[in-house]
């Protein structure tokens, strides 16, 4: 009895939770430096959730009574009043959310019965699978902001089917493309990435609740029961894999970082687009800079910092990778660095989302200086050569060389291939000392530069997956459609996830005094 209400005051006083073998209570500097309580604010709710589906399972098995349940459920229902602000302000006293939580129902329930929640559970499999279910909750997430993005993607493709442009390899003109094409290419590598996410999900889903500290328990757990109390798909089963493995963590991370990768690059083209050089697209005022001394400035400083803050989530990546790189088998507190840093990369690519889905839906697309500039470009000249392979059944190297020294001719003399004239034409290619039975070649090249304007260009462009308006069409068709179906599959997970965490909900409030 005595020793009891020693350990009572004990808990309440000071960070005494765990410290049975140790004297006192923790150095304050160290406290402060090993706390994770920061990071820990995001884990609370599914600390609280996933000690009730620990706590059931515990009745259920006879580990604890009735009544002990009761008195834990209703502790751990009181701790969803705690807000980030008031857990915060428990660093002082706990290292983190764990300790904090156990606490808080050991205060309100009583060490009779809030102090036998831990049994069968450490903090190395707690904190896992904390972990584990915000992530599956920052997949879908970040997959709703991808989707988003996406369907403004293709909302601005359908509009700029025939908005002609340059398309470029080198940063030199290439060939001449679309400007939906070129946002075509983008839905696809974010697809991807939803596609990495869901197939990353399957890997997250799994629970490591009933591995203990290392090496399981011998009190009689049913770890499956708390994997579908939680709506997991199955658990992670060996218990050293399941306390110390972060490798989920890692490919989240690195899905992440690739989708900032796509963003970056984006943002890149965007930022050269919008100069006064190019003048290709504008941004929408409310999402630009100015100067403070330059009144004409007009900054695309959202899209810079986004290209940066793609350089810091590599950055962030490499830290994450290198916490694990080293580290022996089974937990290390090291690990728990790496929740600080998953996040911060999670916050900064969801932001990046929702800012380029904003970006994409906003700016001006500018069809007649794009128009100009492929114009002016000898973009056309791979098409001028395969025209001529197709009309005159030539080599393509033949012809590769026929248009190169037209080319060459037009540059020279500051014009476009359609300015050539015919005795321009037979000039440039005169080197080749054609036959007179080739000399009619000077007449077909003519035809040929003259009808190829940069539209029609595109359109005798037949191959899949080509700027072609039809294959344009066909494409956004098909990626509205994918989009669509990503959708419906992401929120039918999401349903069932929901009705199963509203299930456990219901469970918790039977129990209810
Ligand atoms: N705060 C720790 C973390 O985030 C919880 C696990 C602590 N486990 C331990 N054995 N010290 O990783």
């Amino acid at each position: 009895m005595l020793l009891v209400s020693i350990i009572k005051i004990g808990i309440f006083k000071i960070n005494l939770v765990y410290r049975s073998r140790l004297k006192g209570s923790l150095d304050e500097h160290v406290l402060a430096y090993l706390s994770s309580m920061d990071e820990d604010t995001s884990l609370l709710p599914y600390d609280i959730v996933g000690s009730e589906a620990h706590s059931i399972m515990l009745y259920e098995q006879g580990l604890i009574n009735k009544d002990e349940l009761a008195r834990i459920l209703e502790a751990l229902e009181s701790a969803k009043g705690i807000s980030a602000d008031e857990l915060r302000s428990m660093k002082e006293r706990y290292e983190d959310v764990h300790e904090a939580l156990e606490a808080y129902v050991i205060g309100k329930a009583g060490i009779d019965a809030g102090g036998k929640m831990h049994t069968a559970r450490s903090r190395n499999d707690q904190v896992t699978l904390d972990l584990r279910m915000k992530v599956r909750d920052d997949i879908t997430a970040i997959e709703h902001a991808i989707l988003e993005l996406v369907d403004a993607l293709l909302a601005r493709a359908k509009e700029c089917i025939d908005a002609v442009m340059p398309m470029y390899t080198h940063l030199q003109h290439a060939q001449i493309g679309s400007f939906s094409h070129y946002l075509l290419a983008y839905v696809d590598m974010l697809l991807r990435d939803v596609e990495r996410l869901e197939s990353c999900y399957a890997r997250v889903n799994l629970s490591p609740l009933g591995s203990s500290a290392i090496g399981g328990t011998s009190l009689p757990v049913n770890r499956d029961r708390v994997a579908n109390l939680l709506g997991f798909n199955g658990i992670v089963e060996n218990s050293i894999d399941a306390t110390s493995s972060r490798d989920f963590l890692l490919e989240f991370c690195s899905c992440l970082c690739i989708t900032m990768l796509d963003l970056s690059r984006m943002a890149e083209d965007m930022v050269l687009w919008s100069s006064s050089e190019f003048n290709y697209i504008e941004l929408s005022d409310e999402l630009a800079s100015t100067s403070s001394v330059m009144p004409q400035k007009k900054n695309p400083c959202p899209l810079e910092l986004m290209r940066a803050r793609a350089s810091t989530v590599l950055g962030l990546l490499a830290s994450i990778m290198g916490i694990v790189r080293s580290l022996p088998s089974g937990y290390s507190r090291d690990l728990q660095e790496s929740k600080r840093i998953a996040f911060d990369i999670f916050k900064i690519v969801y932001e990046s989302l929702l800012i380029m889905r904003q970006v994409v839906s906003g700016i001006t697309v500018k069809r007649k200086d794009m128009l100009n500039a492929a114009e002016k470009s000898y973009a056309i000249a791979l098409d001028v050569a395969e025209e001529l392979v197709k009309r005159r059944g030539i080599a393509f190297r033949v012809a590769h060389r026929l248009v190169g020294a037209i080319v060459a001719y037009a540059n020279s003399h500051s014009k476009t291939l359609r300015d050539l004239s015919m005795d321009d034409l037979r000039a440039a290619l005169d080197p080749f000392r054609m036959d007179e039975d080739s000399m009619d070649m000077v007449e077909v090249i003519s035809s040929i530069v003259k009808d190829s304007d940069p539209l029609s260009s595109l359109r005798r462009r037949s191959s899949k997956g080509s700027p072609n308006p039809s294959e344009q069409e066909r494409m956004i068709h098909d990626r509205e459609v994918r989009s669509k179906e990503y959708r419906a599959e992401i929120d039918a997970r999401q349903k069932e996830l929901e009705h199963t965490l509203a299930s456990l909900q219901e469970t918790v409030n039977r129990f209810l005094r």
